[in-house]
């Protein structure tokens, strides 16, 4: 089968800094999830936004559903199915809830949009009861299902996520990572950073390790979280 998502020998950076990406190869199937961990300063975050197109690659080639990305402005990738969530600054706190869902569909036409609002709410009455809030008044985990919850409004075929749990209060991250997961068993194939390892593997089919700007191991996430020298190098355990 096609792959969705195919990178191939990504090598780009910032500035000078242009090899922060060294060479990246990773493929993701239609409906599949990866998780993607590694190191503070791997190169996670970079790699997200080379595949959304916000950070231009000095090589290689980015392809969804055989149709190459790279090159493509940010709007022209997210228009051919790719969402983004960022790490940080990923609503807008002076919107309310129901506004910051129709910035998530901004390229939609306006019917689409009433439509895709409606059905966030019922998939999320949490967002529904606070619909006139102030973007900024919700908690850390509602303010994730927010952006998540906003990247959504396109009905993407590949959601990017960064490190959403990061910060959130076990009970938080634990509702956030449910949720994920419906999503994804839904259908749309995700590829999610995170710090919080184990739990990103355990809701993920793959796995991807990230050192240094390059794929250390790829493989089926279960296996890779039982893995004793993933384990002792990159998780933290024992
Ligand atoms: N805007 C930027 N300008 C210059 N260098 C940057 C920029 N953003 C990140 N870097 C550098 O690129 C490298 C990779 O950063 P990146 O944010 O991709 O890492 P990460 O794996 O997401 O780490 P973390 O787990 O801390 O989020 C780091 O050395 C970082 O300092
Ligand atoms: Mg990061």
């Amino acid at each position: 089968m096609t792959a969705l998502l195919e990178v191939e020998g990504v090598v780009g950076g910032y500035g000078a800094a242009d090899e922060i990406l060294k060479g990246i190869s990773v493929a993701l199937a239609p409906r599949r999830m990866a998780a993607i961990v590694g190191p503070n300063g791997a190169g996670k975050s970079t790699l997200l936004k080379a595949i959304a197109g916000i950070l231009k690659t000095k090589s290689g080639q980015i392809r969804l559903a055989g149709e190459t990305l790279t090159g493509l402005p940010p709007r022209g990738i997210a228009a051919r199915g790719v969402a983004f969530v960022p790490q940080e600054a990923n609503i807008f706190g002076s919107l309310t809830v129901r506004e910051n869902l129709e910035m998530g569909g901004y390229l939609e036409p306006a019917s689409k949009v009433r439509t895709r609002v409606e059905a966030l709410f019922a998939r999320f009455p949490m967002l529904a009861e606070k619909r006139r809030r102030a973007a900024r008044t919700l908690s850390g985990g509602q303010r994730q299902i927010l952006a998540m919850a906003m990247a959504l409004m396109v009905e993407p075929k590949l959601l990017l996520l960064d490190e959403p749990s990061a910060g959130l209060s076990p009970k938080a991250a634990e509702f956030l990572f449910d949720s994920i997961a419906a999503i994804h068993a839904e259908g749309t194939a995700i590829l999610m950073v995170e710090q919080n390892a184990l739990e990103a593997l355990a809701i993920a089919e793959e796995g991807i390790v990230l050192v240094d700007g390059r794929v250390a191991r790829t493989g089926e996430a279960k296996a890779l979280a039982a893995d004793p020298e993933v384990r002792r190098l990159f998780l933290g355990g024992h």
